[in-house]
């Protein structure tokens, strides 16, 4: 009576380990990570074009567990950084500061001094932070960020180019970086972009990729060109939902780099930066069943895996497959729409609204499904909740622990008491 997880076509994911016994063990809420799935996830995307000089950076913001980007870096990636952070653990997890490309977003001189000490590779993603990186490293090395006008993604708020984004600089002021380039003396070794996250057809991202090129052309002397993430996984797996075409893509991929190179008279550096495609499905979360209750005809299912442990739900209107485990001796056939909810104090911890379930039980373990990407790393304290534990199942069959779950008195950690009350 076990309904059991199939998490990918190919890959069965909890490696004959019984998710009952992880969540007995390691106690719930816990992110359960696949060690196999992680690398093959990476191995997909290394191969997905012929062309030779091709580096996956893995977008860290993603999931930046450093036993995972262990494995990550074990597997030939570089990386992509948003902040001082994700360097610091980066460098920890192993990577040279050569295969780290920081991508600042309007940050303070301090943190752009920080990855320039840090000897990272540094785009900046305006005028103004390109004048200040020149103020900081007058004759150095910068890459730019450009808004090809083409953005794509699964929520307006995950859309990082075209008309109603922040990011990037327009191809117009070509002109002022030229200007600003020469004024500092420096060399524009790298231009970048990132278009969104979360596209399932390669139109929006190959198109990106033309209009990145044709800026590429305007600097002869480019060491890198980073065409960014966004790669999107089939979240509505039991709705069958088709995976991204890697392969249509790599090919449409290949021949546009190709084709530059031939024009371009030089052989570049290609990056891309995917951090969902690689993270997202090698994890499940573990959540246990406290209440299963009747409210205004609703049937409510009510888990330990609030918003503060997976925000993505309550932030996109995310789907996350739910599957059911029982430990018990229950016994039921019927499946029937129920609402899944987490513990905090809010009437949007929703995980899934009227979703066509299992029977569930109190004591049963659910597994939320493809929660490694913006899981962990967007977790947080609200309600005074704990932040959860992790663990990876090995090749090898070994179940590690590579996060401790946080404990009451990491609650009080940072904080100064009054002295006189
Ligand atoms: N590069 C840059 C500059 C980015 O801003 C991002 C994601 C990526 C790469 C990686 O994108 P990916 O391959 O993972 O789609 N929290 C949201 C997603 C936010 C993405 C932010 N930027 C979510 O849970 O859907």
């Amino acid at each position: 009576n076990k309904v059991y997880t199939k998490v990918t076509d190919s890959l069965d994911f909890f490696e004959g380990h019984n998710p009952v016994e992880l969540a007995k063990e390691y106690q719930t809420p816990l992110y359960v990570y696949n060690e196999r799935i992680l690398r093959q996830r990476c191995r997909d995307l290394k191969n997905m074009v012929t062309y030779p000089k091709f580096v996956v950076d893995y977008s860290a913001k993603a999931n930046s567990n450093l036993a995972f980007l262990q494995v990550v870096k074990s597997e030939g990636l570089e990386v992509d950084a948003m902040s001082p952070g994700e360097i610091y653990v980066e460098r920890a997890a192993g990577f040279a500061p050569e295969e780290i490309f920081y991508i600042g977003n309007n940050v303070s001189a301090e943190e752009m001094q920080y990855a320039i000490d840090a000897g990272v590779r540094v785009s900046v993603d305006s005028l103004s932070q390109l004048e200040q990186f020149g103020q900081l490293a007058p004759g150095g090395e910068v890459a730019i960020r450009f808004n090809p006008g083409v953005g794509a993604g699964h929520h307006e708020k995950v859309i990082t180019a075209g008309k109603k984004t922040k990011f990037g600089i327009e191809p117009k002021y070509i002109p002022q970086i030229r200007e600003l380039l020469e004024k500092y003396h420096l060399k524009l070794v790298g231009i970048n972009q990132h278009i969104g996250s979360l596209f399932m057809t390669g139109e929006a991202f190959t198109a990106s990729i033309a209009a990145l090129l044709e800026i590429a052309k305007q600097f002869p002397e480019l060491e890198f060109i980073d065409m960014g993430g966004g790669f999107g996984i089939p979240y509505k797996k039991e709705e069958d939902q088709a995976p991204l075409d890697l392969k249509g893509l790599g090919a449409a991929i290949d021949e546009a780099l190709w084709k530059f190179t031939r024009e371009y008279g030089r052989e570049v550096t290609f990056r891309i930066e995917p951090g969902r495609y690689i993270s997202a499905e090698c994890s499940v979360i573990l959540s246990e069943v406290h209440s299963v209750k009747h409210n205004n005809d609703k049937k409510f299912v009510g888990c330990d895996c609030g918003f503060n442990v997976l925000q993505r739900p309550i932030m996109y209107d995310s789907y996350h497959g739910i599957e059911v485990y029982r430990g018990s001796e229950v016994k039921s056939e019927k499946t029937e729409p129920v609402t899944v909810v987490g513990n905090i104090c809010e009437s949007g911890d929703i995980l899934a609204k009227d979703r066509v379930l299992p029977e569930i039980f109190k004591g049963d373990i659910l597994g939320i499904l493809d929660a490694g990407a913006y899981g962990f790393t967007m977790a947080s304290n609200y309600n005074n909740r704990l932040r959860p534990a992790e663990v990876m199942l090995r090749e090898n069959g070994e179940v590690v622990l590579i996060r401790e779950r946080e404990e009451l008195e990491d609650l009080l950690r940072h904080m100064i008491p009054l002295k006189n009350i």
